[in-house]
């Protein structure tokens, strides 16, 4: 597939998303959002893949919708077009998504960390959603994700104000995962990318979707879910040979199956 608003490469068996519009600060247009989920997708059914992360470039991760691209919108020509179905399918990853960031991660960028598994972020990183200064506000998730991760009057006093929060700030709050020197985020991410590619997948992806139910569904029927993921993880040789080589005294070889 041919890409014109991302770069797209592996390293090992991690897949790269770089965001590639630097003349408006990788501002996110439709097509960009189409090919950054269209590719998540297929590095989902990759055997060859088993972690991505999404990327800007060393200055900044992104500053949001593409405001030129959307100024012009009335309710109807977003009602015909819905714009924001693509983003619904980034719930339905499988594998891992880490953000690593840089720079400005604001409105609909910031909704795009928020969709991933992880984030870790330089210390020059900086999180907002602007959309109030707009006359708008957040469309993509970002008052349910950000609400979901530290709670109303938090998320409420980041949405109304609009101003850009800094990464420890971030951190503090649960929001962002690790804080490195801005020169080490790309490494940063990709050794944290790395350790969890070397993690049995099939636990991985079980682990991923029993989490991020634990938001959703009550503790019942959350324990439920875990259960049947716990049983289903006995089907995998991973778990076979994960607990082989814990007897044996050898570290474990996971193949994915
Ligand atoms: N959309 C379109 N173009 C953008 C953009 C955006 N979100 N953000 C920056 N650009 C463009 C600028 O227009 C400028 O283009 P020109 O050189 O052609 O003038 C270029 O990128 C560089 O930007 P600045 O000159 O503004 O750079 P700066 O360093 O002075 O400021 C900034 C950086 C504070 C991030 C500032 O660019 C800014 O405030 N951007 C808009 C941020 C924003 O409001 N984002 C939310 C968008 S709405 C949204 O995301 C809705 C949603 O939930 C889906």
């Amino acid at each position: 597939m041919s890409h014109q608003l991302i770069k797209v490469y592996e390293e090992g068996q991690v897949g790269v998303v770089e965001l590639n519009r630097p003349n408006v600060l990788n501002a996110l247009n439709r097509q960009m959002v189409d090919e950054i989920v269209d590719q998540l997708e297929m590095y989902d059914r990759n055997p060859e893949i088993r972690v991505m992360m999404i990327k800007g470039n060393d200055k900044v991760f992104a500053a949001g919708a593409d405001i030129d691209e959307m100024m012009e919108e009335t309710p109807l020509s977003m009602e015909m077009a819905n714009p924001f179905a693509v983003w619904d399918r980034m719930t339905l990853i499988k594998k891992p998504v880490i953000a690593s960031v840089n720079g400005f991660c604001l409105g609909g960028a910031f909704e795009l960390a928020l969709h991933c598994d992880l984030i870790i972020a330089g210390e020059d990183a900086k999180f907002g959603f602007p959309e109030v200064k707009l006359g708008v506000m957040p469309g993509a998730g970002g008052t349910q994700l950000l609400t979901k991760a530290i709670g109303q009057r938090k998320a409420l006093e980041w949405i109304w104000l609009g101003e850009p929060f800094k990464a420890d700030e971030a951190q503090s709050l649960g929001i962002v995962n690790r804080v490195v020197a801005p020169e080490l985020v790309k490494e940063e991410s990709m050794r944290f990318a790395q350790s969890l590619a070397n993690q049995a997948p099939i636990s991985v992806r079980l682990i991923k979707e029993a989490v991020r139910a634990a938001e959703d569904l009550s503790l019942m029927d959350g324990m439920k879910l875990e259960r049947k993921n716990f049983y289903l993880a006995f089907d995998s040789e991973d778990q076979k040979e994960g607990m082989k080589a814990f007897v044996e005294k050898r570290p474990p070889h996971f193949k994915g199956v």
